[in-house]
């Protein structure tokens, strides 16, 4: 069956960002002059889905009005001319977009749950809204292209500093069954360092059969008291295979701050309008700090 529908869980509290998550959620925080949530919409695109539902909480109205027309904005770009602009904003609204609301942060397990209508009996992606991927062809896709060959769940995975393996969840892989492609036998939630099974952590990108709400359903709380995904994700895996796709190219982790400052400088550092200004501005400051 074709994958067409995908999930944005963004109803998190984002608590490492406070005080600016009072207010706004951080998937609206900006990269340079983009949400960081358009992003993802735009790797869904691009990879072929056509059906996206947002996870939404409290204060994150500025996610469904992001994506809405603003007719006096049109009107007013288009009599001064400012096509480029106009296009820029149009581009947000030619999206089949579904907004649902989780009332309570209990977890991204319980974020997925609230897309078991939306997503009925077909194979679905999910993708963190406080994730942004690079590659050549989009993380969305490769998890697609996995999918149609094996027609299991998927997630992907990459290699993480050892030291960091309590902030993930972590994969005990048994085989490489294709280059990439790993058969897991266990998907543990914020291992301590020293007993995780592996350096390869899962990342913002699942790929997952329709199953997995009724392992979500009766899923207890897990780490930090929370309906965690990946201990639904590992009782999935014993009633049917799932892998793991080591993804290869570049994550951008905008949840907490420094990996939000970094974020923005490696995209300002590609972004026409200001890379030549922000590469003189940190020579500069380079060399105050020697
Ligand atoms: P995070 O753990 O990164 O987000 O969840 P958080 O809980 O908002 O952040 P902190 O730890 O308090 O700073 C990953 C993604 O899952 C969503 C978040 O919005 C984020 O995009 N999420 C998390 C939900 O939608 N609902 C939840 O109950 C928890």
């Amino acid at each position: 069956m074709k994958v067409r529908k995908a999930v944005i869980p963004a109803a998190g509290l984002g608590t490492r960002f406070l005080p600016a998550t009072k207010a706004l959620a951080k998937e609206m925080f900006p990269i340079i002059d983009k949400p960081t949530i358009q992003y993802i919409v735009e790797e869904a695109r691009k990879s072929g889905i056509e059906d996206i539902l947002v996870v939404t909480g409290k204060g994150k109205r500025p996610i469904e009005d992001h994506f809405d027309s603003v007719p006096e904005l049109e009107q007013n770009l288009t009599a001064k001319g400012k096509t480029g602009l106009l296009k820029l904003v149009q581009q947000t609204t030619d999206i089949n977009l579904y907004f649902i609301r989780q009332s309570h942060p209990r977890g991204l397990g319980d974020a997925v749950l609230m897309a078991k209508d939306f997503v009925g009996n077909e194979p679905f992606v999910v993708m963190l809204g406080d994730d942004i991927m690079e590659d050549k062809v989009p993380l969305t896709k490769q998890l697609i292209d996995r999918y149609e060959e094996t027609h299991a769940s998927t997630l992907a995975v990459m290699k993480v500093p050892h030291d960091e393996v309590d902030k993930y969840g972590i994969i005990d892989p048994v085989t490489e069954t294709k280059p990439g492609l790993f058969d897991v036998n266990q998907f543990v939630e914020k291992p301590d360092v020293d007993k995780a099974p592996s350096d390869l952590a899962i990342i913002g990108r699942y790929l997952l059969t329709p199953e997995i709400f009724d392992m979500l359903e009766t899923q207890k709380p897990g780490a930090g008291n929370e309906i965690q995904l990946t201990d639904a994700i590992d009782r999935l895996n014993q009633i049917q295979r799932v892998f793991a796709h080591e993804f290869k190219g570049e994550r951008f982790d905008v949840g907490y701050k420094f990996g939000y400052l970094k974020t923005s400088i490696q995209f300002g550092l590609k972004h026409p309008e200001v890379s030549a200004e922000l590469k003189d501005y940190i020579k500069e400051l380079a060399k105050k700090l020697n």
